[in-house]
């Protein structure tokens, strides 16, 4: 029987419904607008479209987002500048530095300068730290969105084996983390691992998170497995994820789709986060 998708969509909704009732709520409550700063260097496409996108599913919920675009050459003097104000503005409840920066900035230098209690994406040191040892400040958006998902599908996690496909600090480590947390049993796999497939067709859970078009076919995958892929590449005119869609559905018991899997619910995590950070400023 061929896979049931797991609809992000709708997941998405149901979270940015959640989100939109609290916000309206507690803005009466606060009489302050939660508001998200967001940057972006650069016109890198896909950037573009990300920041919009989540620009305006803020402002769906009532969050305000405040976009500060910045061209490809500024300076990292610049940047952490802008960074300093907005941490130090008691009006700006996020912060978000959209990755990846220009190859001139050290992207960890840039994150380390996020106040940490305004770091909604959870790229903080303090917050990937945190998730070590199982307290952390905010999980980034797109490992807590496939933690919905995975728990959406009804599976359970405890005692399942899990395989994660790629190290990245974005997704794939802190997933891993997340799902050890969850007392699955955990593999981190990536691009160079050896005899990929044997490892991936041990998995109950298997999460995709490569950036390659079409690296785990159905041959890969075990059979009922839960797969998630997390990949968002263009091919041509078309989104693919890192999952050969067309097999793999025929092995597994859920897949995600892509478009419409994991990319919703992720943005509707980063609300999340951003609701929290306001609650957590306002009770300060
Ligand atoms: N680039 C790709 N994914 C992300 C994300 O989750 N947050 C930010 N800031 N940049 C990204």
């Amino acid at each position: 029987m061929p896979a049931r998708l797991i609809d992000g969509r709708a997941i998405a909704q149901r979270i940015r419904d959640e989100v939109k009732e609290e916000v309206l709520i507690l803005r009466e409550e606060f009489c302050v607008v939660p508001t998200l700063a967001v940057i972006l260097v650069g016109d890198d496409p896909a950037s573009v479209v990300y920041v919009r996108n989540k620009a305006k599913a803020c402002g769906d919920v009532g969050i305000r987002s405040d976009q500060h675009l910045l061209p490809g050459d500024v300076s990292s003097e610049e940047l952490l500048n802008l960074i300093e104000s907005l941490n130090n503005d008691d009006a700006v409840h996020g912060i978000l530095v959209q990755l990846p920066l220009p190859p001139h900035i050290s992207e960890r230098k840039v994150l380390e300068v996020v106040h940490p209690m305004k770091d909604v994406d959870g790229f903080h040191p303090q917050s990937l730290g945190g998730l070590l040892i199982g307290n952390p400040l905010f999980i980034a958006s797109t490992p807590l969105g496939i933690m919905e998902l995975l728990d959406q599908t009804g599976i359970g996690i405890e005692g399942k084996h899990a395989v994660v496909v790629g190290w990245s600090v974005i997704v794939g480590k802190p997933t891993a983390f997340l799902l050890l947390q969850r007392n699955a049993t955990v593999t981190i796999c990536h691009v160079k691992t050896a005899d990929l497939a044997f490892h991936t067709r041990q998995a109950d859970i298997l999460i995709v998170a490569a950036g390659r078009p079409g690296l785990i076919h159905g041959s890969m995958v075990k059979e009922g497995a839960v797969v998630v892929d997390v990949g968002i590449n263009r091919v041509g005119e078309k989104l693919v994820g890192d999952v050969d869609f067309n097999s793999v559905v025929e092995k597994a018991s859920f897949v995600t789709p892509v478009p419409g899997g994991v990319g919703p619910v992720t943005v509707a995590m980063l609300l999340r986060n951003t609701l929290e950070a306001y609650k957590r400023a306002c009770k300060r």
